[in-house]
């Protein structure tokens, strides 16, 4: 069994990248690769509740990719539309809690009214907390941070100089989970593409070639193994 031999990092995120690669390698439109890539999700959600893992976030659609032709940012929208509608009662069945980061804004109403069905759906759930990225930016959550602090100090809530790194924190879109374990990009790219600016401070960083339709359950357990290896120090010796 994994759980008793490796670390199981409690907190992972994963920048989903390369499914336009997929697709064009096989002579596919680009749309093909996120079609193929709900497998990986699935696997990846399933993997994640058997080893134990507290929470997993994947980022599904960043603030810069509205700058995608309008055709594939209608059907991505459309797509998660639908992917949480056929996912959301396998995952409500595994006692999967399902939150959303990111803005309201630009979204579609009826992709909205989905995410707050399926938030609604599995809110008492006490399994893995699986939070999907859409419409999110790291500098878009901390200027949303901003904001709300900005309003409690002048609703008297909270004294500027009582701000510390705890304050900044509950601001956050998903407040209870402040720091990750560990970031996996898959598809090879070194950036974080401003994915959870915050909340990555400390976290090991992996980098798969694995293009996102073809990650699954041993991909997620090659990275587990990598971060078992790597020795955390944070600051210290
Ligand atoms: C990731 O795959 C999915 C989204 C960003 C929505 P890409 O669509 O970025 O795939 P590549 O990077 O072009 O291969
Ligand atoms: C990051 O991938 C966003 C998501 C996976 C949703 P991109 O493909 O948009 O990132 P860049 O453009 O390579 O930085
Ligand atoms: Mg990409």
């Amino acid at each position: 069994m994994v759980k008793n031999e490796l670390e199981i990092p409690k907190r992972v995120a994963i920048i989903m990248d390369g499914n336009g690669r997929w697709a064009t390698a096989r002579g596919l439109p680009r749309i093909e690769g996120h079609r193929e890539g709900e497998k990986a999700v699935t696997a990846t959600v399933r993997a994640a509740v058997e080893f134990g893992i507290e929470a997993l976030t994947l980022y599904a659609f960043s603030t810069e990719n509205w700058k995608r032709p309008a055709d594939e940012v209608r059907f991505l929208m459309n797509f998660n539309r639908e992917l949480i509608d056929r996912r959301a009662s396998e995952f409500h069945e595994r006692n999967v809690r399902i939150r959303f980061l990111g803005r309201r804004s630009r979204l579609p109403n009826r992709l909205w009214k989905k995410m707050v069905e399926t938030t609604e759906l599995t809110k008492n759930n006490t399994g893995l907390k699986l939070n999907i990225a859409l419409n999110y930016g790291g500098r878009a959550e901390l200027v949303d941070a901003f904001k709300k602090m900005a309003h409690e100090i002048v609703d008297g809530r909270i004294k500027p100089d009582s701000i510390n790194e705890k304050t900044v924190s509950k601001c956050l879109y998903a407040p209870d989970i402040p720091d990750y374990d560990l970031l996996i990009r898959t598809a090879g790219e070194l950036r974080v593409s401003n994915f959870l600016l915050w909340e990555i401070a400390y976290a090991e960083i992996f980098v798969m070639p694995v293009l996102w339709p073809d990650f699954g359950k041993e991909h997620l357990l090659e990275a587990i193994r990598e971060y078992d290896r790597r020795t955390r120090k944070f600051g210290g010796l």
